[in-house]
């Protein structure tokens, strides 16, 4: 495991973002998966300003990401394919065809769950996984429990993960119940894995998750295992 050390979330932002750059130079055509949340917002913005500097670009590049709410369309502002749009997508010069994240408005969760495992796969996998840290140890959205989950499934959000993210609706009754995410499988078969953990509130979990059991209990956890992981963080263990 590497481990780097960023002031605030600006810089932390910016130092992902470098990284990313890093990649993205050696391998033009890499596939990326994404996630949304509040800390990675400054790294998706530092991304756009250097390719619209001409110092990277996603035009090879493709990239899937972690997860979708289930029941919100493509165009409703807390979905994440919204998030992607507005933070990213937009911004970038990849041909649209390249950027991939389950649809959570589907009739058949199923049938979206098995296209999605499938065009990871059709893309070689995924060659570098960013991913952000749930204040209960979700990873995308594969919350604490007695199982891991290999594949893209349906999940159940977790009590915590609808308090959590009611700061983005307007009261908790609004945020979906379910969510369609990528597999803890999915993304420990990544090449490599870049993690970003932001604030204080989550200095707990981050020592869990690096340094604590390995358990279902703490998704995260399992990434100890990974062969390929760095971290950047601005809670100074
Ligand atoms: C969300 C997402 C995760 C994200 C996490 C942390 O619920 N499903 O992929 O990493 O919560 O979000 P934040 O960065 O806002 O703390």
């Amino acid at each position: 495991m590497e481990y780097f050390y960023a002031q605030d979330n600006l810089s932390l932002g910016q130092m992902a973002a470098r990284w990313v750059a890093r990649e993205l130079l050696a391998c033009p055509d890499l596939v990326l998966g994404l996630p949304t949340g509040s800390t990675p917002i400054e790294m998706y913005q530092y991304l756009a300003r250097l390719v619209q500097e001409g110092l990277i670009s996603f035009t090879q590049a493709r990239t899937f990401n972690l997860d979708e709410y289930v029941g919100l369309t493509v165009d409703h502002p807390q979905s994440y394919a919204f998030f992607m749009h507005e933070h990213f997508w937009s911004k970038v010069d990849m041909p649209k065809g390249n950027a991939d994240i389950p649809r959570g408005d589907v009739s058949n969760l199923a049938a979206e769950c098995h296209r999605y495992d499938d065009a990871i796969q059709r893309a070689g996998g995924i060659g570098l996984q960013i991913l952000g840290l749930g204040l209960n140890g979700h990873i995308g959205f594969n919350e604490p429990s007695h199982n891991m989950e290999i594949h893209t499934h349906v999940v159940d959000l977790s009590v915590a993960t609808i308090q959590a993210n009611t700061r983005f609706f307007p009261n908790s009754d609004a945020v979906p119940r379910q969510a369609i995410t990528m597999g803890v499988g999915n993304i420990m078969q990544a090449q490599k894995i870049l993690l970003m953990v932001s604030g204080e509130r989550k200095r707990d979990i981050l020592t869990k998750t690096l340094y604590g059991p390995v358990s279902t209990e703490v998704p995260s956890s399992v990434l100890q295992l990974h062969a390929d992981l760095t971290v950047i963080t601005d809670i100074k263990l």
